[in-house]
């Protein structure tokens, strides 16, 4: 086979290989092996010394048209397939702006601070201040201020955890009724305060019991407080937790630090008061704890008993959310359980 011939068949097969090659590197490759300097192509240029004279210049330019040829293919395949990569790429990278969006996941309000926040929102609306207390509190502003003297057989009921003799987690939210007491500035006008907050007592952790938990306490101190203010204002609070229709009962009972001492009852919001399970065939519930503040807690906050009067009262935030909504087990509560807290899920964003 000739020179020319040789050089004609490598265009020929070149030409083949340029047009079916479906990447750049593999055409990258092809370039070099034929056009580089150890290819055929600068070979056979190297060979024409071993022409005749007459030759040289004719096949010197037929290797030229080749290379020139051969490197325009290339060029022109290349674009092509750096066209092809990019729709490739762009195809695999496309949106589709037709799907439906992902959905934000927003958290929302335990619903203990929903039931704190609307108590305290009632209170607001009736003028008084929300005062927060101490959880580690000391045993005198706990017992001794609460009437609680040690060795008080009440204290029984209220067993803690105790960080040392005298410092303690408070077992209820009433030590916060002696802080406010001994700083309001009576000659300003009367004390009109609740106080929500963690409260701990040294409980065996059951349905209905557990060793910590909320409770809101409330005071009212002033001149001509009466038993019929007490009712007044726990009727105002308990028809708009419970509903409009609701009747309240005060039973006679005892608290170191109130005299006289009430348990409050609600009308049973199942039956209305005929008995039912749920009012256990009474057609009361028991809601919360309360009295008028005994003239000893008010002298030992430094305020006279012959002048101001007042009404105290307690409640426990869970005990009102699980009555409102049929929690039947305080530990629902605490354990974060999704499926528990997203059916109290109150949200401002639409759709959710
Ligand atoms: N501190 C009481 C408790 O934890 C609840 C209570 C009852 C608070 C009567 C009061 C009250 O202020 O007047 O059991």
């Amino acid at each position: 086979m000739s020179l020319k011939e040789k050089l004609e068949a490598l265009k020929v097969s070149t030409s083949e290989e340029i047009a079916s090659v479906n990447n750049l590197k593999e055409l990258n490759e092809i370039r070099v092996n034929t056009l580089g300097k150890k290819g055929p192509i600068t070979a056979a240029l190297r060979g024409m010394k071993d022409l005749s004279p007459e030759e040289r210049p004719v096949v010197g330019a037929f290797a030229n048209e080749i290379r020139d040829e051969l490197t325009e293919k290339i060029e022109a395949r290349k674009a092509e397939l750096e066209i092809q990569t990019m729709n490739e790429s762009l195809a695999s990278e496309s949106i589709d702006v037709t799907l439906p969006g992902k959905q934000v996941r927003s958290g929302s309000r335990h619903i203990l601070t929903q039931t704190r926040e609307e108590i305290e929102d009632i209170f607001l609306g009736m003028g008084y201040q929300v005062v927060e207390g101490f959880e580690v509190e000391s045993d005198h502003y706990n017992f001794e201020r609460m009437n609680l003297p040690k060795n008080h057989p009440a204290r029984d009921m209220q067993d803690t955890f105790y960080i040392s003799d005298e410092i303690l987690l408070r077992t209820h939210t009433s030590p916060v009724q002696a802080r406010t007491m001994e700083k309001h500035d009576f000659s300003k006008g009367g004390l009109r305060m609740i106080s929500p907050g963690k409260v701990f007592r040294r409980d065996t952790d059951d349905a209905t019991h557990s060793h910590q938990f909320h409770q809101i306490e409330g005071l009212v101190v002033d001149k001509n407080i009466t038993m019929g203010d007490l009712k007044g204002t726990l009727e105002v609070l308990i028809k708009k937790m419970f509903g409009e229709e609701r009747s309240i009962r005060l039973r006679p009972s005892y608290f170191p630090f109130t005299e006289p001492s009430v348990e409050v009852d609600v009308s049973c919001f199942k039956c209305g008061g005929k008995g039912c399970n749920v009012c256990k065939y009474t057609g009361w519930i028991e809601v919360l704890g309360a009295g008028m503040v005994h003239p000893d807690v008010l002298r030992m906050s430094g305020i006279d008993p012959e002048i101001y009067s007042g009404f105290a009262f307690g409640l426990g935030q869970e005990r009102i959310a699980m009555l409102r909504y049929g929690i039947n087990d305080i530990r629902n509560f605490y354990q974060n359980d999704l499926r528990f807290l997203n059916q109290f899920k109150v949200s401002s964003v639409k759709g959710e």
